[in-house]
């Protein structure tokens, strides 16, 4: 199996608090890693470090072959290119309507000429279920719209690699099963994702492993029956049950 993302002995603090302490892991090719972990276990500071919005105190992480952990600003906009993250909450310019929120990175880092741009965007809108919405604003969209267009966006340079920061977070059943099934979609297409979530029958749908994040390291990693056997703990929280 090719490993496309690997953190090797990862570490992150935080003033006098240890995040991380030893996190290693592997995700690889095409797969969907879920990522669980308690509020403030450091789900979101993994997923910003793999794209250089923080670095790690001690370790390496590598994408795609490459270790990225002291590239400069400028190396890491290769790396953003190739890594799409995925916001909460969509992260949407307000001021730019839907079509030039998903053509914008398409203008700054494609030389596609725009009426490809727009065959681009049109596309990505119908398969995300948004004709037809391209002249609204943000504002003007619900919770759900603006979830879909942040992923339709966050995936419109066709990154091989998708980093999800619980995307199904405050939707209604419909709208979940809606972006799990566009998740499926992309790892048809051959993406490689880790799936940060709190939302447990969406995991299982969609991961192929699940790894947990506790007291700063990998606690448990496997399939869901692996994990479930490896630890009691585990197999609570999975079940919701206070931990
Ligand atoms: N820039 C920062 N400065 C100081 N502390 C930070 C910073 N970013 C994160 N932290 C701390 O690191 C810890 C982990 O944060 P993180 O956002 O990764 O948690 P999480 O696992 O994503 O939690 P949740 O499930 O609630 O989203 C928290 O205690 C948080 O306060
Ligand atoms: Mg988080």
């Amino acid at each position: 199996m090719e490993t496309v993302v690997r953190f090797q002995n990862f570490a992150k603090s935080f003033g006098t608090k240890t995040v991380h302490e030893d996190v290693s892991f592997d995700v690889y090719r095409g797969e969907c890693l879920g990522l669980l972990g308690g509020s403030g276990a450091g789900k979101s500071v993994l997923l910003r470090t793999l794209v250089g919005l923080e670095k790690p105190d001690r370790g390496q992480i590598w994408v795609e072959g490459e270790e990225i952990s002291k590239m400069s600003e400028r190396q890491l906009i290769n790396i953003r290119k190739k890594v799409a993250y995925v916001f909460q909450n969509g992260a949407l310019f307000d001021s730019m309507s839907v079509y030039d929120n998903l053509a914008y990175a398409l203008r700054e880092h494609t030389k596609l000429a725009e009426d490809q741009i727009h065959d681009r965007v049109i596309n990505r809108l119908a398969e995300f279920g948004l004709a037809g919405n391209e002249r609204l604003f943000p504002s003007n969209l619900s919770g759900g719209m603006q979830k879909r267009v942040g992923l339709a966006r966050s995936i419109i340079l066709e990154p091989s690699v998708v980093l999800y920061d619980e995307p199904t977070a405050g939707l209604d059943p419909y709208n979940t099963k809606r972006i799990c099934d566009m998740m499926l979609r992309l790892k048809q297409k051959g993406a490689t994702a880790i799936f940060v979530t709190h939302d447990m029958p969406a995991a299982f749908s969609v991961c192929d492993r699940i790894a947990v994040l506790k007291h700063g390291r990998i606690h448990a990693i496997g399939t869901r029956d692996e994990i479930e056997q490896q630890d009691r703990w585990v197999a609570r929280f999975i079940q919701g049950e206070e931990i």
